[in-house]
């Protein structure tokens, strides 16, 4: 039984099966929306569209915590940004309170920092907020969410953060205290 817990990364194709069924199962579980109709049966993490990069701690083959970075683009005020986002962020149970979803959020935040995105976003509950300002996000006041084909507002208690990123970080974060940001699926 191996007991070091060590850092590892991968691009979704790669990702070791044994940890994406631990992955699937978490998410099955905790967020069972995403597992109805059409979905019963999904294979996936986050849509391989959104092309995921998986950042985890685990001993050997059994996982700790757990994070993926997609990337995706969302409309506000009528323009397009460039987003990346950390989604499936997890810790199993018996390991939290111990810091690893906080290292991966921050090796997310390097991660995004160092990549090609406008902007960063997430949603997260509001006991989760410190969580994300901590490693440099910041909470987007009043901000609403449309999602889906038929733009229904995403009706969630759910707090949107963004980190500025690129040269239109600035102009992407006015715009949302003014519009809706528009996505085509939640993630
Ligand atoms: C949220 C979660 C990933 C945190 O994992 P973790 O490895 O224990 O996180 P860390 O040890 O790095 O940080 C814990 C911090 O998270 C916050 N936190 C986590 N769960 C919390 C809860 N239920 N209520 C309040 N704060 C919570 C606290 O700010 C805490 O800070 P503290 O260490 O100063 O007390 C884990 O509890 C989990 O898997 N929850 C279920 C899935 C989930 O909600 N994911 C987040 C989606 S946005």
């Amino acid at each position: 039984m191996q007991t070091n817990i060590e850092f590892r990364e991968w691009a979704d194709e790669h990702l070791p099966e044994v940890l994406k069924a631990q992955v699937l199962s978490f998410l099955r579980i905790i967020w069972p929306d995403g597992f109805t109709g059409s979905n019963r049966f999904r294979d996936w993490t986050s849509h391989p569209d959104l092309r995921p990069h998986h950042l985890l701690y685990a001993a050997g083959s059994q996982l700790v915590s757990h994070l993926e970075v997609v990337t995706t683009t969302v409309s506000v005020g009528g323009e397009n940004y460039v987003v990346q986002s950390p989604t499936a962020v997890m810790t199993f149970p018996a390991f939290r309170g111990e810091g690893w979803a906080g290292r991966l959020v921050a090796a997310a935040v390097a991660r995004i920092d160092a990549g090609q995105a406008d902007v960063g976003v997430l949603t997260c509950g509001p006991h989760l907020v410190d969580l994300y300002s901590r490693a440099g996000w910041e909470i987007a006041p009043g901000a609403t969410i449309l999602a889906g084909e038929d733009g229904s507002t995403w009706v969630s208690d759910d707090v949107l953060l963004t980190r500025s990123v690129g040269p239109r970080s600035a102009a992407f974060k006015a715009s949302l205290r003014e519009h809706p940001m528009r996505v085509a699926d939640e993630w």
